[in-house]
């Protein structure tokens, strides 16, 4: 058994130690080993080892020639109105076309949130706590009927929460959507690393095997025959959102008329920083390139300098919402520019020279990943639209505190109260606009304002507006 091809070529890798156990192995387990050994690229781990891991730290952000990247205004801060009227438009008649689809990337651990299960499955709505996957299904479906096209939905998942995604469509009927156009795959995963680049095993038959990041939606998205489905249903434009917002505005006309009137391959929405330390990716230039630099990776006397108004200079928030051309992923998912890796160093459960489990104390290992963002600067055109950040962005990502299910809930009664308000209702606010109580819009009432206000104005009698309002 020891001649098995695969063992011999991670030996000759420098890399025997992944079958450091096999002859103790059952059949079943040598085959879960075999079976993950023949996921890894030795080729990539030796490329990444002689450059991420050799060089050690936050090595490889490469910071020079930064400058703010420029972005389209809205119009109420300076932006141009007719041109925004004119994407609008033309982003209405995409979608009355069918040229769009959704695509959820669902393949994080999230970790941060202390949840035991897909972070898309977490109840999140003020009353009916419907939960992620709930809220983005709706807006899909009454997308779908406000421009007569029911849109297809790509959702990536990782090996470790893919049975339980499914499930949670499954037990829920698919919210209401067509299952044939509800599309699940897997990402990739990438093995672990030890300071010396040898690749780190799990437990005695198992790999330490983590996703490839959301960057590697582009290759999975490929290989999952997305790309074709796409072309066949003349799908060409792909609405990218993460999985842990559910006030995102994934199906936007404006943002979709800015991306095809400009021809552009990538586009994507930003926020003006709320503050300087803000956690978020900032859209900047480099040499000639649009680029995303990373809250880590940008030094914070950078983050903190302001201009001559004392406005933040790198104001350009990312908040991982993009549009992507198809052709542009399958040039990037085929093509010979690769995204670049990212390294992260982190505590990784392992075993001992004896097969004995090792929690360690600090971080004993390395993970990659691909960044999504990171496409950017290949793509011709690439467009970057400001947001209003009360319509588009409000992430669950800790337990408490900032970015929590609590905020988040404020959020979303907040945009409820706001639109009641700005068509006839009277909902007491707070002066952070925080109703005095809780209120619930179904997406399938009102997804976005122009939805919300068609809605309102033909409901008769009109309710009366006090704590627990719910309208669907
Ligand atoms: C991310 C962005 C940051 C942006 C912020 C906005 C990165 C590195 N940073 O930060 O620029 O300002 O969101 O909220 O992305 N995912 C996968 N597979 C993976 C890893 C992640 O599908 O292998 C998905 C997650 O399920 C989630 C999304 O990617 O939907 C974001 O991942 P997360 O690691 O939480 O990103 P943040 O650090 O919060």
């Amino acid at each position: 058994m020891s001649q098995h091809p695969l063992i011999q070529a991670f030996a000759e890798a420098g890399q025997s130690q992944v079958f450091a156990f096999f002859d103790r192995l059952n059949a079943e387990q040598q085959k879960q080993l075999l079976a993950d050994a023949a996921e890894i690229d030795l080729a990539e781990i030796a490329r990444l080892n002689a450059t991420l891991v050799a060089k050690s730290g936050a090595a490889g952000v490469d910071l020079s020639d930064l400058s703010p990247a420029p972005y389209e205004s809205l119009p109420k801060n300076g932006g141009d109105a007719d041109q925004w009227a004119a994407a609008k438009v033309a982003g209405e008649n995409a979608l009355r076309a069918g040229r769009v689809a959704a695509f959820t990337v669902a393949g994080g651990q999230g970790t941060r949130l202390g949840y035991d299960g897909p972070k898309g499955t977490y109840p999140v709505t003020p009353l009916k706590k419907k939960t992620l996957f709930h809220v983005f299904a709706e807006k899909l479906l009454a997308a779908g009927r406000r421009y007569g096209r029911p849109l297809h939905w790509f959702i990536m998942t990782s090996h470790i929460n893919h049975a339980a995604t499914e499930a949670h469509f499954e037990e829920n009927n698919y919210f209401g959507l067509d299952r044939a156009k509800v599309h699940f795959f897997r990402q990739g995963r990438m093995p672990a690393v030890d300071p010396q680049g040898k690749i780190l095993l799990e437990n005695t038959h198992t790999i330490a095997m983590s996703p490839d990041g959301h960057g590697g939606s582009l290759r999975a998205l490929h290989r999952a025959g997305a790309l074709d489905l796409m072309q066949r249903e003349g799908i060409d434009v792909l609405s990218y959102f993460q999985v842990d917002n559910p006030l995102v505005r994934f199906i936007d006309p404006a943002f979709v008329g800015w991306h095809v009137i400009r021809g552009s391959e990538m586009s994507s929405k930003m926020v003006p920083k709320a503050y300087a330390e803000e956690k978020v990716g900032h859209f900047c230039m480099q040499r000639g390139n649009l680029v995303v630099v990373e809250y880590s990776d940008l030094p914070m006397d950078m983050q903190k300098e302001t201009d001559a108004d004392g406005r933040l200079r790198y104001v350009a928030g990312s908040i991982a919402i993009h549009l992507l051309d198809r052709e542009f992923i399958r040039r990037m998912a085929t093509g010979d520019t690769a995204l670049p890796f990212h390294r992260a160093d982190k505590k990784i459960p392992t075993v001992d020279a004896d097969g004995n489990p090792v929690k360690p104390e600090k971080a004993n290992g390395i993970k990659f990943e691909l960044f999504v963002f990171d496409a950017l600067p290949f793509a011709k055109n690439p467009v970057v639209i400001e947001t209003d950040r009360a319509d588009d962005f409000s992430p669950v990502k800790n337990a408490t505190g900032l970015d929590s299910p609590q905020t988040c809930a404020d959020d979303q009664c907040r945009q409820f109260a706001r639109w009641l308000n700005a068509h006839g209702a009277a909902v007491p606010v707070d002066e952070t606009g925080r109703p005095a109580f809780d209120i619930e819009v179904s997406p399938t009432f009102g997804y976005d304002e122009d939805s919300f206000a068609e809605s309102w104005a033909a409901l008769a009698p009109k309710p009366a507006v006090s704590a627990g309002l719910y309208l669907a």
